[in-house]
C-alpha cells in the first residue's frame, strides 16, 4: 500500500468518473473510493439538522462533530454511512445535488476531508475518485487521469443515471444543475477542480467505459509507478 501507487481520477461531473474508477479498480485488485459520497452526506447532515449551507461556521461546526464515513460494499461499490446510518441512496436525491458544491468550498471542510480520505488511502491501493485527488489527496500518487466529455454527453449520461433512480428530469434542467455545480467546483479558491500537471487527459465523449478502462490499464500496465515494486 502507497499513496503513490494508487490511482486519482477527476473530472467534471457526469464524465463517468465513478463508472470507470469502480472498473478499473476490480481490474487491478484495488479498493474503489469516492470521494464526492462523503461530501454528498455531509450535505445530507446539513439538511437533516436545518442548517444554512452557505454559512461556513455552521457548516464547519456540522463537519467536525458528524461522523461520515464509507466502506467497500460487496459487489465493489461503495457504503456511505452517517454515524453509523447507511445512507448510501439518501445521498442521491435532487436536495443533495443541489448544496453539495457550496458546502464543499469550505477549507476546514476541505481540509477535514482529505485528512479522512489520505487516511483510507494510507490503509489500502486504491482507485480514487473525485476533485482535487491528483491535486491534492493523492498528490503523490503516479497514476493520474483527468475525465471529461462534452457538456451535452455528461448531461444525457447524468440523465440517465437519474432515470435508472426513478427520477425523471429534463435535459435542460440536468444541463444546467451540472454546470452550476462545475462552476463552483473549479472557482473555489481552495483546491478548486483542475487537471493537475501529471496527469493524463481522457476526453471520453465518444468512448465506452470498457474503452476508457482499457486506456487507462495500458497506462496503470506501463507505468513504473504503478507496478508492484512501489
Ligand atoms: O455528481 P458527481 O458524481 O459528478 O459528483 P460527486 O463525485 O458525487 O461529487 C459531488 C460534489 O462533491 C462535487 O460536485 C463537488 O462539489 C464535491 N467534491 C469535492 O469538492 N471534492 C471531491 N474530491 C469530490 C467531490
Amino acid at each position: 500500500m502507497s499513496l503513490e501507487r494508487s490511482i486519482a481520477i477527476d473530472g467534471p461531473a457526469g464524465s463517468g468518473k465513478s463508472t470507470v474508477a469502480r472498473m478499473l479498480a476490480r481490474a487491478l485488485g484495488y479498493r474503489y473510493v469516492s470521494t464526492g459520497d462523503l461530501y454528498r452526506a455531509l450535505a445530507l447532515e446539513i439538511l437533516r439538522q436545518g442548517a444554512d449551507p452557505y454559512d461556513e461556521g455552521s457548516v464547519v461546526e456540522v463537519a467536525k462533530s458528524v461522523s461520515v464515513s464509507v466502506e467497500p460494499a460487496p459487489d465493489g461499490a461503495q457504503r456511505t454511512m452517517v454515524e453509523g446510518e447507511d445512507v448510501t441512496a439518501l445521498i442521491r436525491s435532487a436536495q443533495v445535488d443541489s448544496i453539495v458544491s457550496p458546502v464543499s468550498v469550505y477549507p476546514a471542510v476541505r481540509a477535514h476531508m482529505v485528512k479522512l480520505q489520505r487516511a483510507i488511502a494510507e490503509d489500502a491501493d486504491v482507485v480514487m475518485d473525485g476533485r482535487d485527488i491528483g491535486t491534492v489527496v493523492l498528490a503523490e500518487s503516479r497514476c493520474k487521469f483527468y475525465l471529461t466529455a462534452s457538456p451535452g454527453e455528461r448531461a444525457a449520461r447524468r440523465q440517465r443515471d437519474y432515470a435508472a433512480q426513478g427520477r425523471q428530469v429534463g435535459l435542460n434542467e440536468v444541463r444546467e444543475e451540472i454546470a452550476q455545480r462545475d462552476m463552483i467546483d473549479s472557482t473555489r479558491r481552495v483546491s478548486p477542480l483542475t487537471v493537475a500537471p501529471d496527469a493524463i487527459v481522457i476526453d471520453c465523449t465518444a468512448m465506452s467505459p470498457t474503452e476508457v478502462v482499457a486506456a487507462m490499464m495500458q497506462v496503470v500496465g506501463g507505468a513504473d509507478a504503478c507496478s508492484t515494486q512501489l
